[in-house]
């Protein structure tokens, strides 16, 4: 219901920056159904990606192909979706794919820098990895400070799958009116745990320019939270 409102609030072009791993597999199931995909103006809709694996494009592992395969190669015109490439000349170059993506975020935002005031996504799709990461922006990477890129090469990965990542940094990611993070299940508990409590993590330094939401069910959340 988020995702369809923050559609609904823009008469223009909307862009919506999508996320990897498994937490948003059921969302992108459910936009796939009639109940959700009816209320989607598909043609004004752009979607983007906060990170990517670099595999090849249709891989099991790319972010892109899951949401692609679970509702936008059905529904979204194909100049709409705007992967991050993995087959660049020299495939092993992330940093090479990265600069290709700042420069089409770039174009399609029309500036070279982003201004406050007028936010490059309506919404962003958000996880928390289990040591804090999130895109693939990882606890103590210099990715992570890098204010200045707009999109980085990361040459290894924390956790699996351990391929090099292709990530929007922190201050691309904020520029949105909304971001929503997804939490759900009894194995996040910890890692959320330490998020709330402030310790210093990627997914807690996350913030949007707009609104910041935290969706997260009952086995996620921490103990006593209602009680802090
Ligand atoms: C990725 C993701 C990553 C993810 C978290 C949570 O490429 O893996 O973009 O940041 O959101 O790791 O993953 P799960 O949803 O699988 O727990």
């Amino acid at each position: 219901e988020r995702v369809i409102t923050r559609i609904s609030e823009n008469p223009g072009r909307v862009a919506i920056c999508l996320t990897g791993g498994s937490s948003p597999r059921h969302l992108y199931q459910l936009l796939a159904t009639e109940a959700y995909r009816s209320r989607i103006p598909w043609k004004r809709v752009h979607w983007f990606i906060g990170d990517e694996r670099f595999v090849l494009a249709g891989d099991p592992l790319n972010n892109m192909n899951v949401a692609r395969s679970s509702f936008l190669n059905q529904f979204a015109p194909a100049a709409n979706i705007h992967p991050i490439l993995t087959s660049t000349a020299d495939p092993a170059d992330p940093d090479r794919s990265a600069a290709l993506y700042e420069s089409e975020l770039k174009s399609l935002y029309g500036a070279d820098a982003l201004d406050p005031a007028r936010p490059l996504f309506d919404l962003v799709l958000m996880g928390v990895g289990p040591d804090g990461h999130t895109a693939s922006l990882f606890p103590g990477y210099p990715a992570i400070g890098k204010t200045a890129r707009w999109v980085v090469g990361v040459p290894e990965a924390h956790v699996a799958p351990f391929v090099p990542r292709v990530t929007l940094t922190l201050p691309t990611l904020g520029s949105c009116r909304e971001m929503l993070f997804e939490v759900a299940g009894a194995d996040k508990r910890a890692i959320l745990t330490r998020v709330l409590d402030g310790e210093n993590l990627p997914a807690g330094r996350a913030r949007s320019t707009g609104e910041t939401i935290w969706l997260v069910d009952q086995a996620a959340l921490p103990e006593n939270f209602r009680g802090r």
